[in-house]
C-alpha cells in the first residue's frame, strides 16, 4: 500500500485519520490513557516536518449520529499540542473546529499554514459517518488533497472516514503507525519465528473462535486461558462448577480440540485454577487442580500456579508470541496474578518477537511495568483481532496500492 512517505505534503491539505477513541474521566473532561494519541507521533511530526496543512479527524466512544459534549475530542487538543511540542521540541499551532464538516470546518481548514494542525470534532456526531454516506465522505474529502489513514484502531470499521471518503481523493496513504502495526501483525502471522505461541484469554469462546481457527493453521502452541477455559474444561468432563460457561459452545470447543490434534498444534489449557466463593474482589479463593472436591457454587476466577508454571515455560521457549485477553478476572486484584505472571513472562523472553493486542492484556503489561520490554503493543482492540482472524480490513484495503 501507498505510504506516507511516498507523497509530496508540502503546503498541501492532508486530512488524517487518526484513532483518538481515548478514554476519558467520567465527565468526560479528563484524558485517563492518551498511548493512542502518543503513538501517532511519528506520523504527526513526519507531516508537519514536511509542512503539511494538517488536518487531524477521529472518533471518540458511540455517540450515535448525534452531537454530545460527554463525546467532544475538545480534551483532546491541548493533551495534543502538549505531546507535540513536546515531541517537536517547537510551539506547534492546533486549533480545533466544533464541527468536522460545514463552513466552519471549510473555513478553519482553508486558513491552515503549514506546519499548523486543525482538530475535528468527533466524527459520529454525524450519522454519515458510521452508515458510510458517500455524501459525507466528500464532504470529509473536500476539505483536502491527500488523505492518510493513521487509524488502525479503526481499521476493522468501513466508515465515511476510513472507506468511504477514499472513492473521492487522488491517493489514500497509510500513516506511520498504520504500517508498523501491519507489518509487526503481517509478519507475526505470514513468517513467524519459530516456535510461535498464541497466548488467548477472555471471557467468551465466541469472541475468540475465529481467532483460535486461524490460528491453529499458523501456531506451534496455543494457551487458552481466561474465562473462556471453562467451557474447554466442561468439554473434557472437567468440573467447574459456578464458572463462566457457554454451554452452546461445549461442543465447538470438542471440535476445536479435535482440530488442534489433527494439526499438530499443542492445545494447552489450565491444568489447575483459583476458584472462589462469590464474584467479588473479597471472595474466598483456593486452588483447584482437577482433583477432589468442588466446593458447592464456587467459579473460576484465575488460572492457578501450576498452569501459570506451564504457561512462563512455553512463552520462555517461543521465537513469536502473540497475547490477546486476561487470563482471569484481571480487574480484581486478587485475581490478576495469572495475566500479571504471564504479562512478566512475556517480557522476559528478550529473545523473542512478542505482540500485545486487546484493552486487557494492554493494561496489564502496562501495570506489570513491562510494557518496553514489549515488541508491539497495538493500538487496536476490535483491528487487532479481525487481524488475527485473517480477515481484511476494510480501512487497509480502500488504500491506494503502490
Ligand atoms: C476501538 O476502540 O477499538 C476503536 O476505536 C473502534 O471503536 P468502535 O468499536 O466504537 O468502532
Amino acid at each position: 500500500k501507498l505510504s506516507i512517505r511516498d507523497l509530496d505534503l508540502a503546503h498541501k491539505h492532508v486530512f488524517m485519520r487518526v484513532d483518538f477513541n481515548v478514554p476519558l474521566s467520567e465527565d468526560g473532561s479528563e484524558i485517563t490513557d492518551d498511548t493512542r494519541i502518543r503513538e501517532t507521533l511519528p506520523t504527526l511530526e513526519y507531516a508537519l516536518r514536511h509542512k503539511a496543512k494538517l488536518i487531524l479527524a477521529s472518533h471518540l466512544g458511540r455517540p450515535k449520529g448525534k452531537p454530545n459534549s460527554k463525546y467532544s475530542l475538545r480534551p483532546v487538543v491541548d493533551r495534543l499540542r502538549n505531546l507535540l511540542d513536546h515531541h517537536l521540541g517547537e510551539q506547534v499551532n492546533v486549533a480545533f473546529s466544533p464541527d468536522c464538516v460545514g463552513e466552519l470546518a471549510t473555513e478553519l481548514s482553508r486558513q491552515l499554514e503549514s506546519g499548523q494542525v486543525l482538530l475535528l470534532e468527533n466524527l459520529r456526531f454525524h450519522a454519515g459517518e458510521e452508515a458510510n454516506d458517500p455524501k459525507f465522505a466528500k464532504q470529509l474529502a473536500s476539505l483536502c488533497e491527500i488523505y492518510v489513514n493513521d487509524a488502525f484502531g479503526s481499521a476493522h470499521r468501513a466508515h465515511a472516514s476510513t472507506e468511504g471518503i477514499t472513492h473521492h481523493v487522488k491517493v489514500a496513504a497509510a500513516g506511520l503507525l498504520m504500517e508498523k502495526e501491519l507489518t509487526y501483525m503481517s509478519k507475526a502471522l505470514e513468517e513467524p519465528a519459530k516456535p510461535f505461541v498464541a497466548i488467548l484469554g477472555g471471557a467468551k469462546v465466541s469472541d475468540k473462535i475465529q481467532v483460535i481457527d486461524n490460528l491453529l493453521n499458523k501456531v506451534d502452541a496455543l494457551l487458552i486461558g481466561g474465562g473462556m477455559a471453562y467451557t474447554f474444561h466442561k468439554a473434557l468432563g472437567r468440573e467447574i462448577g459456578e464458572s463462566l460457561l457457554e454451554a452452546d459452545k461445549i461442543e465447538l470447543a470438542k471440535e476445536t480440540l479435535a482440530k488442534a490434534e489433527a494439526k499438530g498444534v499443542r492445545l494447552l489449557l489450565p491444568v489447575d485454577n483459583v476458584i472462589a466463593d462469590k464474584f467479588a474482589p473479597d471472595a474466598k479463593s483456593q486452588v483447584y487442580d482437577g482433583s477432589g472436591e468442588y466446593p458447592a457454587g464456587w467459579m473460576g476466577l484465575d488460572i492457578g500456579p501450576k498452569t501459570i508454571e506451564l504457561f512462563t515455560k512455553e512463552v520462555a521457549d517461543a521465537s513469536t508470541i502473540v497475547w490477546n485477553g486476561p487470563m482471569g478476572v484481571f480487574e480484581f486484584p486478587a485475581f490478576a496474578v495469572g495475566t500479571t505472571k504471564v504479562a512478566k513472562a512475556v517480557a522476559a523472553n528478550e529473545d523473542c518477537i512478542s505482540i500485545v493486542g486487546g484493552g486487557d492484556s494492554v493494561s496489564a503489561v502496562k501495570k506489570a511495568g513491562v510494557a518496553e520490554q514489549i515488541t508491539h503493543i497495538s493500538t487496536g482492540g476490535g483491528a487487532s483481532l479481525e487481524f488475527l482472524e485473517g480477515k481484511k480490513l476494510p480501512g487497509v484495503e480502500a488504500l491506494t496500492e503502490k
